[in-house]
């Protein structure tokens, strides 16, 4: 018999044109925005084409996909009035099928923006010869003089999918693929950039100058001149790959930034930290405050890193650097310092097991050494490992799947509407979805829950842009039995695996008694559960009932209506095996909706408490700010990888002091300052940024720990010319320190490149401040390159 093509199609036979479908671009798209001022009329999702973009490589498509952005109300920047600064109301996904999309000025994405192309056959965005910008993707265009959204408050916002290619523009024309100035929870993912591979060009993949990132992964680039120029307080970055780039990475400056897993061949310079200029009213200063390079080979470059740090450079600690476990094939030169070889690299290969430039201290030593030279590497648990890297996994995307294999909740009867109780509906469909062996996909909305959602072992969840669940009503109220919002595996102990990416979780009014995510699942070291891109926000956005009008900062204190959270995030001594990425745990300090992001004051109890027993826990690229009594907590549990690790203090501490509203619970191992701080300044009494109490192997590859007010206010944290005030408060991270019943010891700590900020000692241990700040003064924070047990 003789089959007609259209028959085989029919029959669902020809399986060419589905291998590069993605279930994301058919399946139907009901994401809503119920705060959106045109309501139910507002789209969340854009396909470019439907917009008018061809895709053909001929036709010009940036009015096209900038029309796709811009339609409907959205936050357009620009200061106000006129422009906008934030929102959390008008989210948008715009996707782009497979096809070359031909760019001839920017793509401008308004905040709160998803660009997604398929992942399955990437859409290639590609520069007119005479292409006019910033960058293919400007995300933050510049006004008069400075960035439209205020670079630190960018959050909410990714790219990923895409091939940038400015090969049609003249090498020596400076062009570039994305401007990228943002903050927590962004992240751009799986992108090729085809640059300029011409000696002396002007290409760059990535530039970053500003803001308070962020993650970056599975980036691949040729050529560029840097392939990435990037700046800003701190960031992650993961798995980036670099081929015949003049320079690979150009560090701009920073405070801290972790790379984890580059690969930089056939480059001129891999990564240059050499940045100069006036730092603190000194000419010629170091402006990168701290790096840390793990997991990464550098292969056929004559120079791995070039620094300016040498003896007697300014700040003290600048340049802090930090190596592990980095692979030279054919790198004349491991490191490059102002005056001569700082490293000696080979012509062969060779494994740079540790090696640190900068301020070290260990647990029985006050005062700092200067090091610069190779170290002891730190011992890393083998349950962390995959080969002699640290165990990594990118965000999946499910490419592979068919859409029949995605279960909606909306298609299920939950509204999404931020009004109607959603709890069945949810609970409903993630039990069913998840028996029947389907992935529970969120369409964009807020769901409110009345009651403990129950994530069970299996379980995958996707969000589109970043639905939110919102913990809601009298079930959270009671600060004396607190509940969880979501629950990921039972308390009476499961084990199994769940994978979650693309959510927020939250809660609603006074809610003292809301646990946001407790964590219960046991999971296998080799496969862990993942969380990647789900985050917590606690009020300071429209639905919330937690903004100006409600939580001012100005009211009396404290505002009971405004204590709205118990807990961000607890693993539970039963839970283990939890690979986190790209988390960002946020009590708020402003109202995103509010058109002048004014600051609001928002009581959460405590930030993430890691109390596994068992432990094997990645934190990559996470930040816990604005809590009580703590944001990072670890009481007796071992194996936990961490970089980079940040956080904030609570902007109005110490008015009212830690001891306020919060009672510390003794079972919880919570501080207890009124204890502690008894006899101390009134700055004791602000909230941990990271403690540490009788726990092991606790790996921190760069931490950032700031403390930027006392009661509003920054003088305490002032750095000018002649002004250099750190005294916001006077501890900050604490190793066995300052429990209860202070019977907490043993603990064993490696860290390199910590930074602290406002904080008088940035290390305290058994009742001893370790490390002063004023021996490791910097631009603006304070670096200690090293930290062993
Ligand atoms: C970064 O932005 C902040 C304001 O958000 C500004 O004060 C600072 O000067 C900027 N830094 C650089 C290096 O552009
Ligand atoms: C790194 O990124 C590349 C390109 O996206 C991907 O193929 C690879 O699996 C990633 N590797 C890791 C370890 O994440
Ligand atoms: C905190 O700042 C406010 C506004 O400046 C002021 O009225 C109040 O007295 C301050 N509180 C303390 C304890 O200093
Ligand atoms: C430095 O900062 C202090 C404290 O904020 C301020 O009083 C002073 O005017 C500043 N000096 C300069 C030169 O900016």
């Amino acid at each position: 018999m003789k089959l007609s093509w259209g028959f085989l199609t029919c029959l669902g036979l020809v399986s060419q044109a589905s291998s590069q479908s993605y279930w994301y671009e058919t399946i139907a798209h009901q994401g809503v925005s119920p705060y959106n001022p045109q309501g139910s009329a507002y789209q969340v999702f854009r396909n470019v084409k439907a917009f008018g973009a061809k895709g053909d490589g001929v036709t010009d498509d940036t009015a096209a996909i900038n029309a796709a952005i811009s339609s409907g109300s959205r936050c357009v920047e620009g200061p106000p009035p006129g422009g906008c600064q934030s929102s959390t109301t008008s989210p948008a996904v715009v996707y782009f099928p497979e096809g070359t999309y031909l760019i001839s000025s920017s793509i401008l994405p308004y905040y709160f923006t998803q660009l997604i192309g398929n992942p399955n056959a990437m859409p290639v965005l590609k520069a007119t010869a005479s292409f006019s910008g910033l960058g293919l993707i400007d995300a933050d265009p510049y006004g008069s003089s400075v960035p439209d959204y205020v670079t630190t408050n960018v959050f909410y916002r990714q790219i990923r999918n895409f091939v940038f290619d400015t090969t049609n523009v003249a090498s020596g024309t400076q062009v570039r693929g994305i401007h990228w100035p943002t903050s927590q929870a962004t992240s751009l993912q799986n992108c090729v950039f085809q640059l300029s591979q011409a000696s002396g060009n002007q290409h760059q993949g990535v530039f970053i100058e500003n803001g308070s990132g962020g993650f970056l992964t599975d980036l691949v680039f040729y050529g560029g001149s840097p392939a990435m120029s990037i700046g800003s307080q701190q960031f992650t970055s993961r798995n980036l790959t670099f081929h015949n780039s003049v320079t690979a990475i150009s560090q701009l400056w920073d405070w801290g930034w972790t790379y984890i897993g580059l690969s930089i061949n056939n480059c001129g310079t891999g990564l240059d930290i050499s940045a100069t200029g006036t730092v603190n009213g000194v000419a010629n200063g170091l402006e990168v405050g701290s790096v840390t390079l793990i997991d990464s080979t550098i292969s056929n470059t004559p120079i791995g890193i070039r620094t300016s740090r040498a003896s007697g450079t300014y700040p003290e600690t600048g340049g802090s650097l930090a190596l592990e476990n980095v692979v030279l094939t054919n790198v004349p030169t491991a490191v490059q310092g102002p005056s001569g070889v700082s490293l000696a690299g080979t012509t062969g290969t060779m494994t740079i097991g540790a090696y640190v430039e900068g301020n070290s201290y260990s647990a029985s030593s006050t005062t700092p050494t200067t090091i610069a030279g190779t170290v002891s590497a730190f011992p890393r648990p083998a349950s962390l490992l995959s080969g002699s890297d640290y165990y990594t996994r990118s965000k999946p995307q499910y490419q592979n799947l068919a859409v029949s294999q995605f279960s909606s909740v909306r298609t299920a009867g939950a509204r999404g509407d931020g009004v109607t109780d959603d709890s069945a509906a949810i609970q409903s469909i993630i039990t069913s979805a998840t028996a029947a062996g389907n992935i529970v996909y969120f369409d964009a909305g807020i769901y409110k829950v009345t009651t403990t959602i129950y994530i069970p072992p299996g379980a995958k969840l996707v969000g589109e842009t970043y639905p939110v669940i919102m913990g809601s009503g009298s079930y959270f109220s009671d600060v004396n039995n607190p509940q969880p919002v979501v629950r990921v595996g039972s308390t009476a102990g499961e084990s199994g695996v769940v994978e979650w990416s693309d959510m927020i979780v939250s809660t609603q009014g006074a809610a003292s008694g809301a646990i946001l995510i407790e964590w219960n699942l046991a999971s296998p070291a080799a496969t862990p559960s993942g969380m990647w891109d789900v985050h917590t926000r606690i009020g300071g956005y429209a639905g919330s009932d937690l903004q100006v009008a409600q939580c001012a900062v100005g009211a009396a204190q404290p505002n009971t209506n405004c204590i709205a959270a118990f807990q961000s995030m607890h693993i539970t001594p039963i839970g283990s095996g939890v690979y986190m990425e790209n988390v960002w745990l946020w009590s708020a300090d402003h109202d995103i909706d509010d058109s002048q992001d004014t600051q609001i004051t928002v009581y959460s109890g405590r930030g993430l408490l890691i109390e596994s027993s068992t432990g094997n826990v990645w934190l990559i690229g996470t930040a816990v700010e604005h809590h009580t009594l703590y944001q990072y907590q670890f009481t007796n549990t071992q194996n936990v990888f961490m970089g980079f690790i940040q956080t904030e203090t609570p902007y109005y501490q110490p008015s009212p002091e830690a001891t306020s509203p919060f009672s510390p619970v003794v079972s919880r191992n919570d501080p207890d300052f009124g204890v502690y701080c008894a006899g101390r300044p009134s700055t004791c009494n602000d909230a941990w940024a990271l403690r540490i109490l009788s726990s092991h192997d606790m790996l921190v590859y760069g931490a950032g720990l700031y403390s930027f007010f006392d009661n509003y206010s920054t003088d305490c944290s002032a750095h000018n010319a002649t002004v250099y005030n750190e005294v916001c408060q006077t501890q900050i991270f604490g190793i066995d320190e300052g429990g209860s019943s202070e019977t907490y010891s043993g603990s064993t700590v490696y860290i390199y490149g910590l930074n602290t900020l406002g904080s008088v000692s940035m290390i305290d241990r058994d009742g001893t401040s370790i490390a002063a700040q004023s021996a490791n003064t910097n631009m603006y924070t304070e670096i200690v390159a090293m930290y062993v047990t």
